[in-house]
């Protein structure tokens, strides 16, 4: 059997079309969204991912801000800079690209973004309201993997889901959605002592390691819907993900590719975000 391949740069081209049409609509009413990024440091990958959430408004018809600090920026400047874009009403989203340099304090810098703009979904108020089923930003990347799932109509009442990898931005959020959705959830960790034990019982797979390749053909269930969150370079410059494709793909019922699965996906989930922090601004006007 071979996986029915879940194509992330599709339905972001569907999903991104319907955000255009809405942006458009709130810019003829006067409300044009915006999203301000601040990057601070050379980080190559973090300038790749700012360059295409940019570039990702600018298609859409968002406005972008984007702010660039060195590497040996004292965190005040970035925090003075987000106290301004807090008070401006022209900007409905602030993203800070994580990782920060080592002498910030990330978790004083997510927190000073107002939860009102706060479309990464980082801030624990956010993070609270989610937890508790409340209304709130979601994070990016888990959002856009349960599109994904929802895409392919995946069954999640009842289902075995597991997830591996336990960050804030992806492992966390990602159980917590999948658990408000009915599955019953299990979080594997470098801590966990037999992973596939508990891989190949899982309906849904999600990998969130951080490890190229990582998860193969043997560890998946036949048939699980697996959902690789992974970008890794390889030394040869070539992306993949913490899932192997190749050995997977034959033992897996649905699969995401990398690059072109949830990539794209998680800007898609932020432009809706920045759409929908823009849209509640303007029926508070
Ligand atoms: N670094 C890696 N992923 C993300 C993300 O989704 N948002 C931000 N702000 N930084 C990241």
């Amino acid at each position: 059997m071979t996986a029915r391949i879940i194509d992330g740069n599709a339905l972001s081209a569907k999903l991104r079309g319907e955000l255009a049409a809405k942006a458009a609509e709130l810019t003829a009413k006067g409300t044009q969204p915006c999203l301000a990024v601040i990057l601070v440091g050379g980080d190559p990958a973090s300038a790749v991912y700012v360059r295409n959430k940019v570039a990702g408004c600018e298609k859409a018809g968002i406005r972008s801000l984007k702010f660039e600090y060195a590497q040996d920026t004292a965190p005040a400047d970035v925090l003075g800079k987000i106290a301004e874009l807090n008070a401006d009403p022209s900007v409905h989203g602030i993203l800070v690209q994580l990782p920060l340099p080592k002498h910030f304090d990330e978790k004083a810098v997510l927190e000073a973004i107002s939860v009102e703009k706060d479309v990464d979904g980082f801030h624990a108020e956010n993070v609270g309201r989610l937890s508790q089923g409340q209304e709130a930003f979601i994070p990016c990347t888990p959002n856009g993997v349960m599109e994904m799932l929802k895409s392919i109509e995946t069954p999640l009442r009842g289902a075995e889901a597991v997830v591996i990898g336990r960050s804030n931005i992806v492992g966390k959020p990602m159980a917590m959605l999948l658990t408000a959705a009915g599955a019953t959830v299990t979080v594997c960790h470098s801590g966990t002592r037999d992973l596939n034990f508990h891989t190949r019982r899982a309906d849904i797979l999600v990998a969130a390691i951080g490890k190229p390749k990582f998860v193969t053909g043997d560890m998946v269930r036949p048939g699980a819907v697996v959902i690789d969150v992974g970008i890794n370079r390889l030394p040869d410059g070539k992306l993949c993900g913490d899932v192997d494709f190749e050995s997977a793909k034959d033992v897996a019922g649905a699969i995401t590719p990398v690059p072109g699965g949830v990539g794209p996906m998680t800007i898609t989930m932020l432009l809706a975000n920045t759409v929908e922090s823009a849209s509640r601004a303007a029926r508070k006007a």
